[in-house]
């Protein structure tokens, strides 16, 4: 296999032979971003068994097995926290779909991150209501006391901090979420300690639901519909 370059629509190089041939590649017009996905290109030979065996068990429980992307790829995250080169094609030859049709989607689906995750996701709402009510002074505060950018992990590997779109929990505004789950009413001085008690392994409880919670990986497990793993 040959290293792969997504580039809009069409997949610009490299595909197993067992699925169907994909287009070919194409030059973009200038000013198109392209589209990438990095990490490896497969999985050593244990880690595929499992993904396998669990694909197996996933793809199972729908009519269509194209139904099955979506767990499909929150079970190759929770692999390398991102969707790497390997998920994409793991996916596309579990499902008898193109890399490119793969890709399509891991692309128009924000929960699909293409560069690595830390162990706690936290993306702070900056959308019209959260905005008017203080998410941006609390993104602001975040990146400030962590010293990193929107989309970046901190050097410990605890957090990724980003900005998320309206999360539909306007009327508990402004919203934090880590790994998805709702920390409602934030500002920024709750934020921060909130995420220095992630950084020191504390347990937090999450505004609604009745757990705690888990790792980014372990979070991706569970959104796959497959057990959490030890150790993770
Ligand atoms: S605007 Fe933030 S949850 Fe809707």
């Amino acid at each position: 296999m040959t290293d792969q370059v997504f580039l809009g629509s069409d997949i610009a190089v490299g595909h197993n032979n067992s699925g169907p041939k994909e287009p070919a590649a194409r030059e973009l017009p200038v000013g198109v971003p392209q589209i990438t996905f990095g990490g490896p290109d497969h999985y050593p030979d244990d880690v595929l068994a499992r993904l396998t065996d669990e694909a197996t068990e996933i793809i199972a429980r729908y009519p269509q097995s194209r139904s099955a992307l979506l767990p499909l790829l929150h079970l190759t995250q929770s692999v390398d926290s991102y969707i790497t080169r390997a998920g994409i094609e793991f996916c596309a030859a579990q499902l008898h779909l193109t890399a490119a049709q793969v890709a399509a989607v891991a692309t128009f689906y924000t929960m699909f991150r293409r560069t690595p995750t830390g162990e706690y996701l936290v993306g702070v709402c900056t959308n019209t209501l959260c905005a008017v009510l203080g998410g941006d002074e609390i993104l602001a505060a975040a990146k400030e006391h962590l010293g990193i950018g929107c989309g970046d992990t901190t050097a410990d590997g605890r957090i990724t901090l980003e900005h998320v779109e309206c999360n539909a929990a306007c009327d508990h505004a402004p919203v934090v979420m880590v790994n998805w789950e709702f920390f409602d009413a934030q500002d920024p001085e709750s934020t921060i300690e909130l995420i220095e008690d992630l950084r020191a392994g504390l347990k937090v409880q999450p505004s609604r639901g009745t757990g705690g919670l888990c790792s980014f990986r372990q979070t991706e497990r569970l959104l796959a519909g497959v057990p959490e793993e030890p150790g993770q």
